[in-house]
């Protein structure tokens, strides 16, 4: 993993060479976590968000495995901070409403990751992580890290100082 830049915290661009690179990015994302977060995850199919979610709950101290919860909406996984794993693709065949059940999980002892923010974007709130996934090549994948809000703003720092340390 190289920055683009060091000195800017937001974005934070870098490429990943494997899947266990985007986990382990992930990982440290997790590891940054204070409770409380939201991770709005943007990219197509194949991306990476789950691969990605992954290594959060990996950071979590969740042990369960994590896999999409494409087809129930959400997953909850219990670790040192609870995660709620929301995969918003098929968010228009849902009759419920679901900014109603998603501003229930956000919880001062939990992190909320969302797949598919880009079919969701009328429930996103002003603070948040923004992650945007791009597919370069079959093992390759741009990695942007946008902070909303100060607090994601030193979320990154912390995640840059595992993340990019000598
Ligand atoms: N650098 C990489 N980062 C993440 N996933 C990768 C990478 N290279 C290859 N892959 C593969 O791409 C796929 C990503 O799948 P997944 O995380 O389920 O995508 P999404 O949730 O965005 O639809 C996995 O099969 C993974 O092994
Ligand atoms: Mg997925």
């Amino acid at each position: 993993m190289s920055p683009a830049t060091m000195s800017t915290q937001s974005p934070i661009d870098f490429i990943s060479q494997s899947d266990e690179q985007t986990r382990l990015a992930g990982e440290h994302l997790g590891s940054a976590c204070r409770g409380g977060e939201v991770f709005w995850l943007s990219g197509p199919l194949g991306a990476g968000k789950t691969v990605l979610t992954q290594g959060i709950a990996r950071g979590l101290g969740i042990e369960k495995t994590v896999t999409s919860p494409t087809f129930t909406v959400l997953k909850e996984y219990a670790g040192r901070l609870n995660l709620y794993h929301f995969d918003f693709y098929r968010l228009e065949t849902q009759t419920r409403d679901p900014w109603a059940e998603f501003s229930d999980y956000l919880q001062p002892d939990a992190v909320c990751v969302v797949e598919w923010a880009e079919h969701g974007e009328e429930f996103l709130g002003e603070r948040y992580l923004r992650v945007n996934l791009r597919y370069i090549s079959s093992g390759k994948r741009a990695i942007q890290l946008v902070a909303y809000g100060s607090e994601y703003f030193d979320l990154l720092r912390r995640f840059q100082a595992m993340a990019f340390r000598a």
